[in-house]
């Protein structure tokens, strides 16, 4: 079997970014009964960003997995030996929320060597990244910015990591019951009318293609 571990860095469970990554799943596990496909809800867990133990520096006994031991201790194992691994959240302040930042930061530390910053995964595998934004296009330019060092890292360490994002969501059902006069619904309505399939049917593709490379390259 070969694994694909998609974390969901959103709080809510079956809106945008949860409905992205249930199509990555669906897409991935299209492809053979050979791919199982597991996701992990980082918000369901109890667990902190990096501790800065210095325990994956130590002399001659660097690693590259994160050591430090708390309920995100074996989802780091487990996308240390996956497949291939797909990160998603909602766009907060322009960066990916708090806990997928922490869950990034556990997973890319121990990847950085300090002797001469080279970066080094227990596994280069195919990353999807998958971010959820009210900005659209030309407006997330400043998202992809805010991202930058943390992207740069998993495109050297991984070098393969493709985004499925999805811009100018619907951020509620209804947007009467509240206070959200800087948006249109009607202008929002009618771009999620155009838009939202298609960025659902990307979302499946890329799954698709994640597995695709994984069983091509098995
Ligand atoms: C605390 C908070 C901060 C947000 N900040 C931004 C932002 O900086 N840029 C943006 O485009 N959207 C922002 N949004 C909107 C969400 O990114 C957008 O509604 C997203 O699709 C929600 O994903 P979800 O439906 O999976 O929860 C913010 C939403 C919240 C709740």
């Amino acid at each position: 079997m070969k694994k694909i571990i998609i974390i969901d860095g959103g709080p809510r469970k079956t809106f945008n970014t949860a409905s992205m990554l249930q199509k990555i799943a669906e897409g991935a596990a299209s492809v053979s009964e050979e791919i199982e496909v597991k996701t992990v809800r980082l918000y369901g867990m109890d667990y902190k960003g990096c501790m800065s133990c210095l325990t994956c520096k130590i002399k001659d006994k660097a690693v590259n997995v994160c050591k430090f031991r708390d309920a995100l201790t074996p989802v780091l194992e487990e996308v240390a030996q996956a497949d291939g691994l797909v990160m998603g959240s909602p766009i907060y302040f322009s960066e990916v929320t708090a806990q997928l930042r922490a869950f990034l930061e556990r997973l890319i530390f121990p990847w950085l060597s300090y002797n001469d910053y080279s970066l080094t995964a227990p596994k280069r595998i195919p990353v999807i990244l998958t971010y959820t934004m009210n900005a659209d296009a030309e407006q997330a330019r400043g998202v992809y910015q805010s991202m930058g060092i943390i992207e740069s890292c998993l495109n050297r360490a991984m070098g393969d990591v493709e985004h499925v994002d999805a811009h100018n969501t619907y951020q509620v059902k209804n947007y009467d019951r509240y206070e959200l006069a800087g948006f249109s619904e009607a202008a929002k309505r009618e771009y999620r009318d155009q838009n939202w399939e298609n960025d659902l049917q990307r979302a499946y593709d890329a799954g698709r293609r994640m597995a695709e490379k994984i069983i091509a390259n098995q």
